[in-house]
């Protein structure tokens, strides 16, 4: 095994092989990073000499790619060269939910990993640690490793997991101080060093202590369970604010009540129209498909659960905004602060945003969209994506505005579905006397003050409270 590291590929340029690699290339300068994609338009963009245009949207992420681009950072599509020259593979491509044949619409879509791993045994001739960065279900390690011993050019391969845990508009600081680092390996000698060498990299700028060694099978199902855990406190408190809004409960004094009992904490406790995100619902999906494959009915059911509040969660939201609205909505103008899963991203995979608009669209509202970073040709394909109504059907239907404000002009209704922070600095007044009367407000995100909008006159709601 190479013991000094002077080369590293990452396969997959999208939100997590780009962020973390710029880190690794800022705190290791002495080694060479080189990130592949076979998508060109990407790469291109991670090569725009203008960083505003880099692919992804995440705070601080520029000014670190400024730093290292063009000295140790390279983007490329030039795969083949840079596994040849790497010690290290990292392999971050995507993993989908399956769209079809066996475990349909739960197990993850290993195609491209096994792609990946058929081309890393073509092409390499030094031994690699091949490190697997995608979000994978349980053994994938074991089946990357068959595919490269048995069809390898003799070389030797040490696979190791090694799950990501940051969450998307915090990427940089969640790689730069990360709770911790988790390294899964074979527990022999050579996985051993394997792991010990790709912790070195790490302790470039973690306290050894954060950084933990397991086996590959802890590693990889430690990733699920910890998306899974989040994803659970979201259901969560989301199943009860369905209850607050029965009740003179309020969400907020709940959540903070149950927070401060340290054993609970005070986190991933904000009611919401629902998670989204390219992560929990797919990796409680494949650990549900785990569990039904190993026999585990109850365990899976237990799992899937989460999923299911989850899609009552944005119906609820979508059927009380209808319900409000006289039944119908039909004809009305009604205009969709947020688009994006969370605030700080442009990423829209899973949004809540996609699930309610399809909703209100079924409806036959007219939906006008404002996300401060999503592109409308990415809210187009989203709704396209679902196959609901044509994609001629969702152009007439729905428009994209790139100014908020005069957006709102004649509009029955404002949805808020991202807590973007720039929505709580509006004019409120001013979008009042825009809209027609009653007007509504339906905050999904808790974003607003309630005693302010009820004063200038709205008809307000928010998630969690009657
Ligand atoms: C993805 C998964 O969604 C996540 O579960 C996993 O933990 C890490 O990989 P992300 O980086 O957000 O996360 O995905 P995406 O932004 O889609 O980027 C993947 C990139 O891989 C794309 O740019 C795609 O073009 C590239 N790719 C895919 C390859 O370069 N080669 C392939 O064979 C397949
Ligand atoms: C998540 C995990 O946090 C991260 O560790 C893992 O690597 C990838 O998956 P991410 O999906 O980027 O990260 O964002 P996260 O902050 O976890 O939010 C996920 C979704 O839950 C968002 O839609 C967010 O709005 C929602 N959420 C989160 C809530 O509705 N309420 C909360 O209290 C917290």
């Amino acid at each position: 095994m190479p013991i000094k590291i002077t080369n590293i590929c990452c396969i997959g340029a999208g939100y997590v092989g780009g962020p973390t690699m710029s880190v690794i290339a800022k705190k290791c300068p002495e080694i060479t990073v080189t990130v592949v994609d076979i998508n060109q338009d990407r790469i291109d963009q991670w090569n725009d000499p203008d960083l505003d245009k880099l692919p992804i949207y995440e705070p601080g992420l520029k000014e670190v790619v400024r730093e290292t681009r063009g000295k140790n950072l390279f983007f490329s599509t030039e795969v083949d060269k840079a596994i040849e020259k790497a010690e290290i593979i990292f392999i971050s491509v995507n993993t989908p939910t399956k769209t079809y044949g066996k475990g349909k619409g739960q197990a993850a879509d290993l195609k491209y990993i096994e792609l990946c791993a058929r081309n890393i045994a073509k092409v390499a001739k030094t031994d690699k640690i091949v490190v697997e960065k995608s979000t994978l279900p349980v053994r994938t390690a074991a089946a990357i490793k068959n595919i490269l011993d048995h069809s390898g050019n003799g070389v030797n391969f040490e696979i190791l997991s090694n799950p990501e845990f940051l969450a998307e508009g915090t990427a940089i600081n969640d790689l730069l101080y990360a709770d911790r680092v988790l390294i899964g390996g074979e527990e022999t000698p050579a996985g051993q060093e394997a792991k010990d060498i790709l912790s070195s990299i790490y302790e470039h700028w973690l306290p050894k202590d954060r950084i933990l060694q397991t086996n590959v099978w802890s590693s990889e199902l430690s990733k699920l369970v910890a998306n899974a855990f989040l994803a659970q406190r979201v259901s969560s408190i989301n199943s009860i604010s369905a209850l607050c809004e029965k009740t003179d409960a309020n969400i907020e004094e709940v959540a903070r009540a149950i927070g401060f009992d340290s054993r609970i904490g005070p986190k991933f406790l904000n009611a919401s129209v629902g998670f989204g995100g390219s992560c929990f619902q797919k990796d409680i999906l494949n650990l549900v498909y785990i569990a039904r494959t190993f026999g585990l009915q109850e365990v899976a059911d237990y799992w899937e659960q989460v999923v299911i509040l989850n899609d009552y969660q944005k119906r609820r939201f979508a059927d009380h905004m209808i319900t409000t609205l006289y039944n119908t909505v039909s004809g009305k103008k009604i205009v969709v602060y947020g688009w994006a899963f969370k605030k700080d991203t442009n990423d829209t995979r899973e949004s809540a945003a996609i699930y309610v608009v399809d909703a209100l669209l079924e409806e036959k509202a007219e939906i006008v969209v404002y996300d401060p970073q999503v592109s409308e040709k990415k809210i187009y394909a989203d709704l396209d994506y679902l196959g609901t109504r044509t994609p001629e059907e969702n152009r007439r239907l729905l428009t994209v505005a790139k100014e908020p404000i005069e957006a709102a002009k004649d509009s029955h209704a404002v949805a808020i579905l991202t807590e973007w922070d720039e929505f709580k600095s509006y004019d409120w007044n001013y979008i009042y006397s825009l809209m027609l009367k009653p007007a509504f407000v339906f905050d999904g995100r808790r974003l607003l003050q309630k005693s302010t909008m009820d004063a200038i006159g709205f008809k307000y709601y928010k998630i969690g409270q009657k």
